[in-house]
């Protein structure tokens, strides 16, 4: 199994004096891979602690130059992450990068309780037949983007992770935890509308997909046109002269 060469986790790339160092991490499995990394469920013991992470090991093996891409994209990840944080949107509460700047350590999305679902996990999950909060849920994305906007922040559709309460299957949360496609203004302020529209696009994108692979067959299409019905109102409350489908 895979070895993790980094020793030392850091939450500030300008004091890596500070760090957590644990005696020893354990690999227990691996819980998914995308194009950039892949992740594993780790523990991480210290003294008699020892506590439960996921670890993202960015891919080294691209190119002749991979480990240097390898750390460009984590402190890139690693930078972006506190960007989207600031901004107030929801992401993992810890992150702290390796020494080596080539690995991230998070909180575990996937425990006894809780499962991560996106489209390149290798967890399992049961499909559902309904979801019971999807008004909350949708109008905590919402919320979210309008965050991301007065921020100029686009958050792509694979940055979204869904997470589900094990005991309660059917309540979904959200949270953004890919970082790897998040982008920033680079127009102007206030030009706002076009990272509302992106961010719309994203959010409908992210939803579409976690309901083919979160719900039984017979209920997708009913529930992405719940999805899309509350978007397009949303859109049009934002932006003026909004065709949805136009733009998601
Ligand atoms: N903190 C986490 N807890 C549990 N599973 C995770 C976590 N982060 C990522 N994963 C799983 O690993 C997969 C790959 O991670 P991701 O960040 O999407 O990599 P990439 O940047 O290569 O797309 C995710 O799609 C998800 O299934
Ligand atoms: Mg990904």
């Amino acid at each position: 199994m895979e070895k993790f060469s980094g020793k030392k986790f850091i939450k500030d790339i300008n004091k890596p004096e500070n760090g957590f160092v644990p005696d020893q991490i354990i690999n227990k499995r691996s819980l998914g891979k995308g194009g950039y990394g892949q992740v594993f469920e780790v523990e991480l013991k210290k003294d008699s602690h020892s506590k439960n992470f996921a670890l993202k090991k960015f891919n080294t093996d691209h190119t002749e130059r991979g480990n240097e891409i390898a750390r460009l994209f984590t402190e890139r990840d690693f930078q972006t992450y506190k960007k989207v944080k600031e901004a107030g949107i929801k992401v993992f509460t810890t992150l702290r990068i390796s020494e080596n700047h080539q690995e991230l350590l998070m909180t575990l999305g996937t425990t006894e309780d809780f499962t991560l679902i996106s489209k390149d996990s290798h967890i399992t999950w049961e499909k559902v037949n309904k979801i019971t909060n999807l008004e909350i849920l949708l109008s905590q994305i919402q919320n979210n983007i309008l965050k991301a906007m007065k921020a100029g922040i686009t958050l792509p559709n694979d940055g979204y992770f869904f997470v589900i309460e094990n005991s309660h299957s059917t309540d979904v949360d959200f949270l953004v935890g890919d970082y790897g496609g998040v982008s920033f203004d680079t127009i102007k302020k206030n030009n706002a509308d076009i990272y509302f529209i992106q961010n719309i696009s994203g959010a409908r994108t992210a939803l579409n997909r976690f309901l083919e692979s979160y719900m039984i067959k017979e209920k997708v299409e009913e529930y992405k046109e719940l999805v899309d019905n509350n978007l397009k109102k949303f859109g049009e409350e934002h932006v003026s002269g909004f065709e949805f489908n136009k733009y998601a």
